[in-house]
């Protein structure tokens, strides 16, 4: 029986930051950001988006295209947490009108999380074939102004549809996992941006894929010259790029670059989208013009902390009738560009607390919103009236 990914869909936040804008204004040689970290944008979510609306936007599409009779479980796999006992995945449960016997929960390992998400899934379905599980990765990439990391920030969110006779992607039993206790990227309970170890990170990141290959190969994983296409988690682009010469230098063997570059196009746009990023990736690769009917791809995810997972998918004949790049087509147009100084603002007006009550103003498209907080609570809703006008007023109500 063959099991994996039946359909998946994405969402990104509604504003986005040029990268060049922020080099200006940082007295950085925009050329870093360009080819030493190839980033162009980032986005960045409206006051009124968070983890949840961006992740329950993306499941509101695919589950437009399957149905969501089959989903009795929802996996919401996230670092950008909006609570630390209730789910994220409750709250998209909700807007998306789930049924009430749905089995709901979040996972947590840094941007590997998508990945564990996944992989429960399987096990789910493996256990009973007639059901599907939800899979929401969803992400803000929010790290301190002023920082190395500041140029990797970003927004995203993919859901994927898990199930039995999978269109589209079928997921192989074999898999290598790699985890060592690392300090290179973390967030302690009270910060709301990161504490990295940039240089560590990276070199966390290389050691855990090529320790995670060699797993993947001691338990029956396909060969080298068996896998057509690779795509890796993308804290930004240029990394997917080291990875990849990283196992050319591991293995001994060349590998065209072509096997990654179709796979790099939306975090280049969108930035880091952690628990998502390998998935958007992935999109990516599924939406690009390689003629990929039967084509094995192989997948890196890396959470710092740190795990890394390598495994193989198999496209499945005649994807191209499920994909569709439109969302991601129109993510990339219709965001509203921020100036550096709209930006920064911006990024300061995140930072809430929920000890005092406050309402979010009207300002995504998207189909859910988030409307503030009383009492403590969250509350979100389905967007139907018109938003308010200007980024910077909209700011100043908050
Ligand atoms: N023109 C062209 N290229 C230039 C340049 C210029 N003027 N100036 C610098 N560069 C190049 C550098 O040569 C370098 O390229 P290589 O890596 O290929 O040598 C690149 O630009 C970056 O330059 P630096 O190393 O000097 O950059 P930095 O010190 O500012 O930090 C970073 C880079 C560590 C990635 C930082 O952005 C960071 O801390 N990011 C957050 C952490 C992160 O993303 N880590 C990745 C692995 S961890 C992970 O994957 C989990 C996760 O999602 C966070």
């Amino acid at each position: 029986m063959k099991l994996g990914i039946v359909d998946m869909e994405m969402a990104t936040a509604h504003h986005s930051v040029s990268l060049s804008a922020l080099a200006h204004a940082t007295n950085v040689d925009p050329n870093k950001y360009r080819f030493g970290l190839r980033q162009e944008n980032f986005s960045m979510p409206a006051l009124d988006e968070d983890a949840v609306t961006l992740g329950a936007t993306a499941a509101s599409r695919v589950l437009a295209r399957t149905g969501k009779t089959a989903i009795r479980t929802l996996i919401f796999a996230t670092e950008s947490s909006v609570d630390q006992s209730k789910s994220a995945g409750v709250f998209a449960a909700d807007l998306l009108d789930l049924s009430v016997n749905t089995r709901i929960v979040e996972t947590k390992q840094a941007c590997y999380a998508g990945t564990a998400a996944l992989q429960m899934a399987l096990g789910i379905v493996a256990r009973n074939p007639q059901e599907q599980v939800l899979v929401i990765a969803s992400d803000i990439a929010r790290y301190a102004v002023n920082t190395a990391g500041e140029p990797t920030q970003g927004a995203g969110a993919v859901a994927m549809v898990v199930g039995a006779d999978p269109q589209l992607l079928e997921i192989e039993p074999q898999t290598g996992v790699w985890s060592a206790h690392i300090d290179d990227f973390w967030r302690p309970n009270d910060l709301s941006t990161p504490l990295v170890d940039g240089a560590r990170s990276l070199d966390a990141y290389l050691g855990a894929f090529t320790g995670a290959w060699e797993d993947y190969l001691a338990h029956g994983g396909a060969g080298l010259d068996e896998i057509d296409y690779f795509v890796h988690h993308q804290p930004f682009t240029k990394m997917a790029v080291k990875g990849h010469r990283r196992l050319v230098e591991h293995t001994g063997k060349l590998i065209d670059e072509q096997t990654v570059e179709p796979g790099l196009r939306y975090t280049t746009q969108f930035g880091n989208s952690y628990t998502a990023s390998l998935y958007l990736g992935l999109l990516s690769l599924l939406h690009s013009d390689a003629d990929l009917d039967g084509k094995r791809i192989g997948l890196y995810s890396y959470g710092s902390g740190a795990t890394g997972e390598f495994f193989t998918g198999v496209v499945q004949p005649g994807y191209r009738r499920v994909i569709d790049s439109h969302y991601a087509d129109a993510a990339i147009n219709e965001r509203e560009e921020l100036s550096f100084e709209e930006y920064r603002a911006l990024h300061a007006a995140h930072e809430r607390g929920s000890k005092h009550d406050y309402q979010n103003p009207r300002v995504t498209r998207a189909p859910f919103r988030f409307v503030g907080v009383r009492d403590g609570a969250r509350s979100y809703q389905r967007n139907t009236l018109p938003t308010d006008s200007g980024v910077i007023s909209t700011i100043n109500k908050s």
